[in-house]
């Protein structure tokens, strides 16, 4: 039986050639104006957004919703103004209180981790959120041996409230969830710019491959340049 999970939409912004950064990976700049607003918009749609471990650390994004319009009607609808940032770690002491990702906006602030090797006969069962030690505010929950256990994040997730999730890569991250069958869309927005280099990384980055089945529900070409698609996930 398939654990409950949030809807899971993942966005990536790519090159031409399906690169979502240069091979330097110091986040470079793919969005265009109207992009950013969609994201923006994407991101005021949703309960939560999740970022991967080395995109948290190495580029620490905010992940708020900038407009303050689409803050304003999120209140409205009854919602907290900003959606919940949620991400993994290795270890919960990694993550910076004076980061972005902690400090913008006033999210709720989730963080998964593995139970520690030391920990191994524990049960791994329900998830608990355990004493953190990066900032009072962050829900710190264990799932997992060694490493984060991904489905079991995502069934905290939905008993947590979060119902809908915007999950904003990096490469790694979007290959384990498309992986494990936890993504329900994804939206792709083609800039119209070559990165080159075969390390590079892109939409799924992972040892190993996939075959994943799309069906495609939007292609938009945009007056800047670039192209937006749109896919739902085939359930095989
Ligand atoms: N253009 C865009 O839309 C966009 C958006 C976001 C990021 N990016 C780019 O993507 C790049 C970052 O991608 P990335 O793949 O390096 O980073 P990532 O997906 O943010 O994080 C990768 C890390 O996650 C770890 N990981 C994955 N699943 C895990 C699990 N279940 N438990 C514990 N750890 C887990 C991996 O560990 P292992 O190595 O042990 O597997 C790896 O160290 C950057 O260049 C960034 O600019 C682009």
């Amino acid at each position: 039986v398939a654990q409950a999970r949030p809807y899971v939409l993942i966005n990536v912004a790519a090159t031409a050639d399906g690169k979502i950064d240069t091979i330097d990976r110091h986040g470079a700049a793919i969005s265009t104006e109207r992009d950013r607003r969609r994201v923006d918009a994407l991101r005021a749609s949703v309960d939560a957004v999740m970022v991967g471990p080395r995109t948290l650390l190495d580029e620490d994004p905010r992940l708020t919703v900038r407009s303050a319009e689409l803050r304003a009607e999120r209140v409205a609808r009854g919602l907290p103004e900003q959606p919940a940032k949620v991400s993994l770690l290795a270890h919960p002491g990694l993550l910076r209180p004076d980061s972005r990702f902690v400090s913008s906006g006033a999210a709720r602030i989730i963080l998964f981790v593995p139970d520690a090797p030391a920990a191994a006969g524990s049960t791994g069962g329900a998830a608990s959120p355990g004493a953190n030690p990066a900032a009072p505010a962050v829900e710190v929950y264990r799932v997992g041996i060694g490493r984060v256990d991904l489905t079991q994040a995502m069934a905290t997730l939905v008993q947590r409230g979060i119902a809908r999730m915007l999950v904003e890569g990096g490469g790694s991250l979007n290959f384990e969830l498309l992986r494990l069958g936890l993504v329900d869309e994804v939206q792709v927005f083609i800039a119209p710019l070559i990165f080159g280099g075969a390390t590079a990384p892109t939409l799924a980055d992972g040892s190993g491959g996939l075959d994943v089945r799309l069906t495609q529900t939007e292609a938009a070409v945009w007056e800047d340049g670039g192209v937006l698609l749109r896919y739902m996930v085939d359930r095989g």
